[in-house]
C-alpha cells in the first residue's frame, strides 16, 4: 500500500529535492508526495485527496501559517490516524513548542537534513500504520461486542417465548385427551339413544339428517387427531428454541451435541421448506454415537447455525438460473454427520453442502471478521470468524473448510471430549 505524505512549504524548490530523495521509494509505489504552499492549500487537499499518512509542514508561510494549521486539523476526523511533523528555523525553540502543544508528532530543522527527514518519515510512518491497525482491531472486537450481546439478548427473548407458549400449549394438550374421552361418551350415549328411540320424531330425523352425523362422527377423529399432532408440534418447536437459545455463558456443561443440531435444523425449517423456485432442501443426518460434551451447549448451537445458514445461502446462490424442474433432477443437499474422531478425544462434526462450492481466494478469507461474499442487509461477514472464535478460543477445537472441486463445500468442526482448554 502507498503512503501519502501531503509536503506545505512555501518554497517550491523542495518537491524537486523531495522527488529527488525519494525517487526509488516513489517509483516502488510505496510512497506518494503531493505538495501544497501554504495552510489553506493543504486543508484543501486534505478534502479532497484520499488518506493522508503524514504531513511535512514549513511554520512560516503566506495565507496560513504551519501553526494555524496544525489548530484546523484537530477538526478532522482522520486526525486519529494521521500525524504531522513541523520544519521550523534552528533554535526556534518558541515556535516548536507551541507545534508540539498543538499535536504535532515530531519537528525538523532547516535546513533539512534529508538523512534526519527520511528516518523521521519512517518513524511516524511506522506509528500511524500501527495506530491504523490498532484502530481496526479495536473496531473488530467493539463489532463482535455488539454481536455476542444481540445473540445473547435475542437467546434470553427467544428462550422467554418458548417458555410463555408453553403454557397454552400444556392447557390444549391437557384438555384434548378429556375432549376425546367426552366425545367418546358421548357418541356412546347418542348411539343407545338411536337404537331404543326406534321412532324419531319428525323434527330430530330433520335435524339428523342436516347435521349429517356419520360423516361428523368420522370427521370428529380426523381433527382431533390433526389437533394432537398439531400441538405436539408446537411443542417440539419450543423445546427446540429452548434448547437452542439455552444461555451458558458463564460455565461449560454436559450436553448432547445432536440435540443441538436438531434443535437448530428444527429452526431453520422455514428455510429449508420448497418455495416455488424449488423443492425442499434435504438434509441427511448422519449420527454417530457420541458421549456428552462438556461444552457451552447455546454457543455450539449458534456455531451450526452459522455454518447451515451459509449453506442454505450458497444453495439459493446456487440455484439461481436453473428452473425447478432442474433442481429437482439435482436436488439441493445438506449432510450433517457427527463421529467419534480417532483416537476417540474429540467429537467431529462435518456439514456440508452440493452447492457452488468457495474459490481459493474467497476461501482464504472466510473466517476473517466482516468478510462476506453477499450483498448489503444479507451478510454481515460476521458469522463464520464468531464461529471460528467459538470453537477455536471457547472449546479448545479446531474448525476448518474444504471446498470439493466438483463443487460443495464441507466444513469440519472438531471438539476435544475432555478439556479444560478454553473458557470465559
Ligand atoms: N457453504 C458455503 N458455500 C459457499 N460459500 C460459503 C459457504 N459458507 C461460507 N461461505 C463464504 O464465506 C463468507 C463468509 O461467511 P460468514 O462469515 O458466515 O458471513 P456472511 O454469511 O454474512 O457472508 C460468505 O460470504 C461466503 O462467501
Ligand atoms: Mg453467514
Amino acid at each position: 500500500m502507498t503512503a501519502k505524505i501531503l509536503v506545505v512549504d512555501d518554497e517550491v524548490s523542495l518537491e524537486r529535492l523531495i522527488k529527488q530523495r525519494f525517487r526509488k521509494k516513489i517509483r516502488e509505489n510505496k510512497l506518494e508526495f503531493i505538495f501544497a504552499y501554504n495552510g489553506r492549500e493543504a486543508l484543501e487537499k486534505l478534502a479532497t485527496e484520499s488518506p493522508i499518512a503524514v504531513i511535512l509542514t514549513d511554520i512560516n508561510m503566506p495565507e496560513m501559517d504551519g501553526l494555524t494549521l496544525l489548530e484546523k486539523l484537530a477538526e478532522f476526523s482522520e486526525t486519529l490516524t494521521l500525524k504531522t511533523i513541523v520544519v521550523s528555523a534552528y533554535g526556534d525553540l518558541q515556535n516548536i513548542r507551541t507545534a508540539m502543544n498543538r499535536g504535532a508528532f515530531d519537528f525538523l530543522t532547516k535546513p533539512i537534513d534529508f538523512d534526519d527527514l527520511e528516518i523521521t518519515l519512517n518513524r511516524t510512518l511506522e506509528y500511524v500504520q500501527k495506530m491504523k491497525e490498532n484502530l481496526h482491531k479495536l473496531h473488530q472486537a467493539q463489532s463482535q461486542l455488539v454481536q455476542n450481546e444481540k445473540m445473547i439478548l435475542i437467546g434470553q427473548l427467544i428462550a422467554g417465548v418458548a417458555h410463555e407458549i408453553n403454557n397454552p400449549v400444556g392447557f390444549i394438550v391437557g384438555n384434548i385427551n378429556h375432549l376425546e374421552n367426552y366425545l367418546k361418551d358421548l357418541l356412546k350415549v347418542l348411539n343407545l339413544y338411536q337404537t331404543e328411540l326406534s321412532k324419531p320424531s319428525e323434527a330430530l330425523q330433520k335435524q339428523l339428517e342436516e347435521t349429517e352425523l356419520e360423516f361428523m362422527v368420522e370427521d370428529l377423529h380426523n381433527i382431533i387427531a390433526s389437533m394432537k399432532e398439531g400441538t405436539e408440534r408446537i411443542r417440539s418447536i419450543s423445546t427446540s428454541l429452548r434448547n437452542f437459545s439455552r444461555s451458558d455463558t458463564d460455565k461449560k456443561v454436559a450436553a448432547n451435541i445432536q440435540d443441538g443440531i436438531e434443535s437448530t435444523i428444527m429452526i431453520l425449517k422455514h428455510r429449508l421448506k420448497a418455495n416455488n423456485q424449488r423443492p425442499e432442501i434435504s438434509i441427511i443426518k448422519e449420527y454417530g454415537e457420541l458421549p456428552l460434551l462438556e461444552c457451552y451447549p447455546g454457543q455450539l448451537n449458534q456455531v451450526f447455525m452459522n455454518i447451515i445458514a451459509n449453506a442454505i445461502d450458497a444453495l439459493d446462490e446456487s440455484n439461481q438460473g436453473r428452473s425447478y424442474e432442474q433442481i429437482k433432477a439435482h436436488p439441493n443437499v445438506i449432510t450433517v454427520k457427527t463421529e467419534l474422531g480417532l483416537p476417540p478425544n474429540r467429537v467431529v462434526i462435518r456439514i456440508s453442502d452440493n452447492g457452488p462450492g468457495i474459490p481459493e481466494s474467497v476461501k482464504q478469507n472466510i473466517f476473517n471478521p466482516f468478510f462476506t461474499t453477499k450483498s448489503l442487509g444479507k451478510g454481515t461477514g460476521l458469522g463464520l470468524s464468531i464461529s471460528r472464535s467459538i470453537v477455536v478460543e471457547k472449546h479448545g477445537g479446531a474448525i476448518d473448510c474444504i471446498s470439493k472441486p466438483e463443487g460443495g463445500t464441507e466444513f469440519i468442526i472438531e471438539i476435544p471430549i475432555n478439556t479444560n482448554a478454553g473458557g470465559g
